[in-house]
Parts: C-alpha cells; sequence; structure tokens
C-alpha cells in the first residue's frame, strides 16, 4: 500500500485534483520507455537489465561528489524501498566517459548490468541522480525490482529555472522550507527566490536592527491574535546550505523602497511622514514607503544590506522595487530636495537614484541587483536584472531587451500560482485562472517579437495571502511547477501536454 511503500511526501493531493482531468488518468502509450520529469534530451533503451534487490554500484568521477547530508537523505529515501545505494567513488576503466560533458548542468546517466555510471559537473551529477531517483520509484511504482538499462544524455534549456516562495503573508518552518526545497530539485530546478519581506512581516533575523525582530516580525490579526515569526542567522544559513547540496541558488528578496511596512512599524523614522506605523494584517499595497530623501534611510539599507547579504553566498540580491505608490514622496520636503540636488526629473527617477546607490553597494559585496519590472519605469541603467511580471510581460520584457537588461520571466497570467488552476467551483486561489495545460504551453524563447538575447528563463511565484498552511502552498504551487520545470528543461520540440500528464501520473510517487 502506498502509505509504507511511498514515504516520500508527494506533491499531489486532496480536496480538488485538478490533474489528472476529468477524461481520467492518461496511459503511458510505451511502457518500456520509463517516464522522466523534465524530459531528457536524449534516452536511449538498450538490452538487458539492472536488478534492483541488491546494492546498487554506482560509479562516478572520484571526488566529484562529497558524501553530503544530502546523499544521506537519498539512501534513505531509498532505504524505504528496500535499496541500498552503495556509491563507488572509481571510475573503472570500461566505464570511461565519453563524449565529456560540456553544459555547466549537463549529466549522463548509464545504467547497465553491472551498476551505473553517472557523470557531469557539479549540478549536473546532482541532476544525474534526480533522473536515477525517478526511475527506482518508476521502477517500483510498476512493481519492477530491475531497471532497463539505458543511456541518458541531458542538459536544460534555460539557465533560469526558478520557484518563489512568500514567506511574509504566511510564514513557514525551515523544515517546509527544505522540503520545497526538495521538490525544487527532484523536477530540476535551481533557482528559489525566497521572498523574505513585506508589508505583512519581515523574516530574517538581524544583529544591527533587533526591532525588526520584535517589532516587524509580528503582527496582530483582526481577532487580537499575535502571527508572526522569522527565521535566525542559523536558520537561514542552513537553509542556504541545504539548498546548495541540492543544487539550487537561493535568492533573497527585502522588498524596498514599498511594501515595507514592517520595517516602518520597527523604524518609523525612515518614512517621510513619521507615526505610529503598524506591520500590515490584511492584504494589499501600502501608501507608507521608505523615504528616499533621508540619508538616514540610506545608511540604514547599507548597513542592513551589509549584514544580510553574508548569510547569502550567491550572486543575486533581490531588492524588490515593485508597488511602491509615490504619493508621500511628491509632498516630503527630503525627497523633493534629493529631487533637486541630484538633478532627477521625478519621483520614478528618485526611485532609480535610491537603487543605483544600493546597486553600487551591492558591488562591493559581490552582489547582482534583481528588481521588478516597475525598475524599468525610471533609469536603472543596464545592471540588474528585471524580473518581468505585470501582466503579459510582453511589454517589459521588450523594453528590457531595449534597455539592455537581463531578464526572467514570470508574467502574472501564466507565472502566478496563488492564481486559481481550475474554474472549479471552490477552487483555492486568487485572481484568475492559470491551468497546467497554459503553463506547460509556456514558452520563455518564444515570448516576445524578436529574439531573446537577454532571457536568463523563467520562474513561477507563489505569493501566500490565501495559503495558511504549507499543505496549501504545495497544493497551489503543484503540478504547476512540474509543467514549468519541463518547460525549462526540455527541448521546446519535443513537448506534447498528454505524453506529460502521462508522464506526471507515472511518476505520482516520486513527486
Ligand atoms: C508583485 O507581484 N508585486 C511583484
Ligand atoms: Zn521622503
Amino acid at each position: 500500500p502506498r502509505s509504507t511503500l511511498f514515504p516520500y511526501t508527494t506533491l499531489f493531493r486532496s480536496p480538488f485534483e485538478p490533474f489528472p482531468s476529468e477524461t481520467g488518468t492518461p496511459a503511458l502509450q510505451d511502457t518500456d520507455q520509463p517516464p522522466l520529469i523534465p524530459k531528457p534530451r536524449k534516452l536511449l533503451m538498450k538490452k538487458g537489465f539492472l536488478p534492483l534487490g541488491q546494492p546498487l554500484c554506482l560509479y562516478m568521477e572520484q571526488h566529484a561528489i562529497t558524501r553530503s547530508s544530502w546523499q544521506r537523505k537519498l539512501e534513505s529515501e531509498l532505504a524505504h524501498l528496500r535499496i541500498s545505494l552503495s556509491f563507488n567513488v572509481r571510475l573503472s576503466s570500461e566505464h570511461h566517459i565519453q563524449p565529456q560533458i560540456t553544459h555547466s548542468e549537463g549529466y549522463r546517466l548509464e545504467v547497465d548490468s553491472q551498476g551505473i555510471v553517472i557523470a557531469g559537473k557539479g549540478t549536473g551529477l546532482k541532476h544525474a541522480l534526480q533522473s536515477l531517483v525517478q526511475l527506482i520509484w518508476w521502477a517500483y511504482y510498476q512493481n519492477e525490482r530491475q531497471l532497463p538499462n539505458l543511456t541518458i544524455e541531458d542538459y536544460p534549456e534555460y539557465e533560469w529555472r526558478g520557484l518563489h516562495l512568500d514567506v511574509s503573508r504566511h510564514f513557514f518552518t525551515v523544515e517546509e522550507v527544505c522540503s520545497y526545497l526538495d521538490s525544487l530539485a527532484r523536477i530540476k530546478l535551481n533557482r528559489f527566490h525566497w521572498h523574505l519581506t513585506d508589508d505583512q512581516g519581515w523574516r530574517i533575523e538581524s544583529h544591527k536592527f533587533p526591532k525588526l525582530n520584535a517589532i516587524g516580525a509580528w503582527r496582530k490579526e483582526t481577532d487580537g491574535s499575535s502571527y508572526g515569526g522569522f527565521y535566525t542567522q542559523e536558520e537561514i544559513k542552513q537553509v542556504v546550505s541545504y539548498a546548495s547540496e541540492l543544487g539550487i541558488e537561493v535568492i533573497p528578496e527585502i522588498d524596498i523602497p514599498g511594501h515595507s511596512l514592517a520595517i516602518l512599524a520597527a523604524y518609523n523614522e525612515l518614512a517621510c511622514f513619521p507615526k505610529a506605523f503598524e506591520t500590515l494584517n490584511c492584504w494589499g499595497i501600502s501608501e507608507d514607503i521608505l523615504c528616499a530623501g533621508k540619508d538616514g534611510t540610506i545608511c540604514f539599507l547599507k548597513e542592513l544590506f551589509s549584514e544580510i547579504t553574508e548569510l547569502f553566498p550567491g550572486r543575486y540580491v533581490h531588492l524588490g522595487g515593485d508597488e511602491a505608490p509615490k504619493s508621500n514622496w511628491k509632498n516630503c520636503p527630503h525627497c523633493q530636495k534629493r529631487i533637486i540636488d541630484k538633478g532627477l526629473a521625478d519621483e520614478e527617477e528618485l526611485q532609480s537614484w535610491l537603487l543605483k546607490e544600493l546597486i553600487k553597494h551591492l558591488k562591493t559585496l559581490n552582489k547582482t541587483l534583481i528588481g521588478w519590472d516597475e525598475i524599468l519605469d525610471g533609469k536603472p541603467g543596464k545592471e540588474p536584472i528585471v524580473m518581468v511580471w505585470r501582466g503579459d510581460g510582453r511589454d517589459a520584457a521588450t523594453k528590457a531587451e531595449a534597455l539592455g537588461n537581463r531578464y526572467i520571466l514570470c508574467p502574472n497570467q501564466i507565472c502566478y500560482f496563488d492564481w486559481h488552476q481550475s474554474a472549479r467551483e471552490g477552487e483555492p486561489g486568487a485572481f484568475g485562472v492559470t491551468t497546467v495545460e497554459q503553463v506547460y504551453a509556456f514558452e520563455p524563447g518564444l515570448y516576445i517579437d524578436k529574439k531573446p538575447d537577454l532571457l536568463l528563463g523563467a520562474q513561477a511565484n507563489v505569493w501566500t495571502e490565501q495559503m495558511p498552511s504549507f499543505e496549501r502552498v504545495k497544493y497551489m504551487a503543484f503540478p504547476r511547477a512540474i509543467a514549468l520545470a519541463e518547460s525549462l528543461w526540455s527541448d521546446p520540440q519535443s513537448k506534447d501536454i498528454e505524453e506529460f500528464k502521462a508522464r506526471l501520473a507515472a511518476l505520482r510517487g516520486c513527486l
């Protein structure tokens, strides 16, 4: 029975299962061809089988991969299936890998009757192991105690394959976040965008600015109860290191100058017009934002980023920049003086000025800045990477191409997984409907009219206003994230929605 044979948390769930569709579970056409998601570039079946009943020999290049806690986790997952993976770190001569893997995330996986050989650079090896786990799960799901001999050669279509999680509107534990990361890794997503701050709660421990935690991390709900929490610096390091073992880069988002009431609740002197602010207990856009005219705000942000970026060894820091109403800036003497002093045209250019100050600072910390597409409303320069989200995103993507900014697609209408996933009555979610089929049909490379030279890839965003539990997060994120993962990894020419659904059904045990 599933409960003992499938201990791994599956992404499929009740009460509504938008997939498989009402037409029933599609059958795999060719059961000789094992299902993998995302679909590999090349899968060649060979004669013979590898029995799974005994310890498996896994050959890889010496020192190619260290025995990490992640590997132990993999072993324990497979141990539930009574499979012991013995890691043989020697590459025997008859298993010499040809041809060389060139893509930084590419891998080769060979199953033959003697054992399993994997090759690839760092992250490629991790992807190879995830493919292997999918194969093993599938075999067990089929009641097979053997794997067919085969060779897989594989690499991704896009470098940026991301999933986001908002932990401000609702807070999720370290264990839940790590479980989310497990799911990302299983479908070869490689970027985790961690939305750590917003009007409704500040979620990062700060030693320099402790009121962010004492005050900004908590909100008073309408029933009078207190809701909130934050990750200690130690916990953040744990998550980042866990992600890194899975081959995932963590991108922290500290949303400024808007979406920052949690900061203002703690340090109201950073507002244009200080008063007693409260961390917000409802959803929407606040008119109160950080004052860009006060030197104190700039100093605060620089000190804060110096502290926080120490926790995140990755290349990127996301500074938000979205939905920052300028009404206060228009009336604030500090903001207006800054506009005059710096020869800026208007309040949008003031936001760009703030951004550029922070870009200079982040550069000293070796970080590249990412911002939502509102940053293109001013003159941000070519350096920041733009996350395209408003409307269908085509305008912003086209503008980014024209201005020379690299960009990531996450258009609202396709990549916002807080939207309903079916039109069924009672289906949880907000706004419109985005189905798994629509996500699967998404082709970032054909999204705008010209050849996308500066496109890095895409991601989906999981805003949690309507997701009070982690169960609900998983319900909303999957299987749409699985469809996105295939859209971002596999050969666009090979995509086939019906066949994808059949693979999805066949891999239910392990996704
Ligand atoms: C956003 O959805 N406000 C980026
Ligand atoms: Zn101001």
